[in-house]
């Protein structure tokens, strides 16, 4: 076992950073030897107001996992307090605007600092205090990032609803989580859409008992309406506020915060990140992925709604004390070269984006990229989904001029930072595969029972076998469901629904979901989910929703819907059911094909077979199989002529 691991700890940052091939396979060998002495190397670097008694406690049974108990300490100190010494005048936020002719923000260390503390001082004074949970739905404006640095600032735990979901889904989270506080904006700017925040809002709330103070950010000017005694603007309430608050201390178990995200069955769950090994693990999965340097300038283009963004573009990137860029609209507004303007623009070095962006704008052609220099660029990033070659290569080359390293990043909401990916320039990169696992992470694939497939050039289950300070700890107010969805598949391990290939030199690819999740641009949908909402259309009596390859998406959502009397005007129906979606889960959830069908493919138990389902959305009817189950064999032929 190597204690004499030399970690090459730069001069100007305080973290470990691996540099080469060697040092990364000495480095994972001693994580796997001795991780708890490993984690505590890492976790060294960081400003803790008391350091830990033990470094990890696990089952996965219960499961139960501790990582750094009897550590104090709080993650915006070590986003903010500690670099102001030394990058105080750096700047640690560049906001661009939806339309390019308004300004962009800068905010410097300091000014970032004290607009936290002044937020969070606000916030003290509307009642939140440590623990609370304060949902935050709000446009991509620095205020949101602010906002939630501020809820973690005061100990109160956030959990950050992508403003493109509907009031209906806001509310159940905001219901299930029992949050005291709403954070929001009077409206926001997406390309050449505006939506009305504040009304989604007010339309949620009137479905939540448990929400006391809406504080409400002003962005574009609207006339909103404010319910007296409960909604606040933020603009009147920091006048003469503080630029100092005091962090809150806090204990390294303690809620950092909780993301919501859809599984295979029922509503979506509440994953808990708490703060110690959540910090550890951003900071250190961000410096050496990226190979983070203290003159890049990074920009991820997720939005704050999604753990992306939480650790990516917010979290990870503070910590290691970057500047990180922030973008409020989307990658085809103006015109498909806008992610490339900003790009020279602020000298982008280090560009993090998802699959399905690369998709949309290569089907723009490349001319849009021919009039941007992009020089400034050396690390391409990519997540969310698989990356397919042919986008792969088309990154590579005309973003990358071939010569930035493509990293293809694997994680989940639940993982809480990146777990299997190159680290760009120092482990092998190969098209569509994210690569070898980071030190500290420890994957295995399994067989349907459960079975370690020990040898290179095989596919299974993807599995980890070992905790992470980064990992999902509960699913909040229902562990049970969290035992049942992550360690109860495969006994003694955390189960990531997902299918993997390891090829011959031990380099993982991601095949995809292999549960009944739907990964659509990036965006994780349960098949249940979809189906309850397309169930709340009043004509539909029953549904089954599938995935279908989609060449922008990635996935397609593609629904089977039976109806209570055949329609007379299948588009008017369709357009329905559509709406009906939007207004449950909000526009990302919108099917791409609706069939309607007298019957569905179902097992005498009354099981819907989807295999069968699957492969007619696919287009492959060729093989569909063994039907001889089914209670209605024919309903098959029917669903197959009726394909869309
Ligand atoms: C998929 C997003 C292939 C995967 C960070 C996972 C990927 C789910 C990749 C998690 C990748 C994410 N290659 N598939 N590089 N990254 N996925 O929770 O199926 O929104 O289980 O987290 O996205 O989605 P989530």
């Amino acid at each position: 076992m190597t204690k004499t691991l030399n970690y090459q700890t730069s001069k100007t940052m305080s973290y470990h950073q691996i540099k080469d091939f060697e040092e990364y396979q000495q480095v994972y060998k001693r994580s796997v030897d001795d991780p708890e002495g490993f984690w505590a190397d890492v976790a060294e670097s960081f400003t803790w107001r008391k350091k830990w008694d033990t470094v990890l406690e696990w089952n996965f049974e219960e499961p139960n996992v501790k990582w750094f108990q009897g550590a104090k300490l709080n993650i915006t100190e070590n986003c903010l307090d500690r670099h102001l010494k030394t990058r105080g005048n750096k700047l640690a936020l560049i906001w661009e605007p939806n339309d390019p002719k308004e300004k962009f923000v800068r905010y410097t260390y300091r000014e970032l600092y004290e607009r936290v503390c002044q937020f969070a001082n606000v916030l003290k004074k509307n009642g939140a205090k440590k623990g609370d949970r304060i949902c935050i739905y709000m446009p991509m404006i620095p205020d949101l990032a602010v906002a939630v640095l501020a809820c973690a600032r005061i100990g109160a735990v956030h959990s950050v609803v992508f403003a493109g979901f509907s009031a209906s889904s806001m509310a159940d989270r905001i219901n299930d989580a029992e949050c005291s506080m709403v954070i929001t904006a009077d409206a926001l700017n997406r390309g050449t859409k505006q939506i009305p925040v504040k009304r989604i809002v007010n339309e949620a709330l009137e479905q939540c008992k448990t929400v006391k103070k809406v504080i409400v950010v002003e962005h574009l000017g609207w006339a909103v309406q404010m319910t007296e005694g409960r909604d606040v603007w933020y603009h009147d309430e920091v006048e003469g506020v503080s630029k100092e608050c005091p962090a809150e201390e806090m204990d390294a178990e303690d809620l950092l915060f909780i993301l919501y995200t859809s599984g295979s069955t029922g509503k979506p769950k509440g994953v808990v990140h708490t703060c110690a090994g959540y910090m550890v693990y951003a900071q250190y999965s961000f410096c050496n992925v990226f190979q983070y340097e203290e003159s890049d300038v990074y920009w991820c283009t997720a939005d704050i709604g999604w753990i992306t963004g939480h650790t990516y573009l917010l979290y990870g990137p503070l910590l290691a004390g970057a500047t990180t860029v922030m973008f409020e609209g989307v990658p085809t507004y103006p015109d498909a070269g806008r992610f490339w303007q900003i790009v020279d623009k602020f000298g982008v070095s280090i560009f993090y984006t998802a699959p399905t962006a690369i998709r949309a704008l290569m089907g723009a052609g490349v001319d849009h990229v021919l009039s941007y220099s992009l020089d400034s660029l050396r690390v391409l990033g990519s997540v969310g989904e698989p990356i397919n070659e042919e986008a792969w290569h088309w990154y590579h080359i005309h973003i990358g001029k071939e010569r930035s390293p493509v990293v293809d990043t694997w994680w989940q909401t639940e993982t809480g930072g990146i777990m299997i990916s190159t680290l760009a320039g120092v482990t092998p990169m190969k098209p569509s595969h994210a690569g070898f696992p980071l030190p500290g992470v420890q994957p295995i694939l399994v067989d349907s029972d459960g079975n370690e497939i020990k040898d290179n050039e095989v596919e299974g289950y993807l599995c980890m076998k070992f905790p992470w300070p980064g990992m999902i700890r509960t699913t909040y107010g229902d562990h049970e469901r969290c035992r049942i969805s992550y360690f109860s598949t495969y006994k003694g391990l955390y189960f990531t629904g997902d299918g993997a290939k390891r090829d011959k030199d031990g380099l993982y690819r991601i095949i995809g979901r292999v549960d009944d999740v739907i990964n659509v641009s990036g965006h994780r949908f349960g098949t249940a989910e979809i189906e309850e909402a397309i169930n709340h259309n009043k004509n539909v009596i029953e549904s089954a929703v599938v995935g279908y390859p989609h060449d922008v998406k990635g996935q397609g959502i593609y629904a089977y819907v039976i109806c209570d009397k055949m329609p007379e005007n299948i588009d008017n129906l369709r357009s329905e059911i559509i709406e009906t979606v939007v207004q449950q889960i909000g526009k990302i959830a919108r099917p791409d094909k609706i069939q309607v069908v007298s019957g569905l493919p179902k097992t005498r138990s009354g099981k819907i077979m989807r295999r069968i389902l699957r492969k007619v959305a696919e287009g492959d009817t060729s093989n569909l199989g063994d039907t001889s189950t089914l209670l209605d064999p024919d309903i098959v032929d029917e669903i197959k002529e009726g394909a869309l």
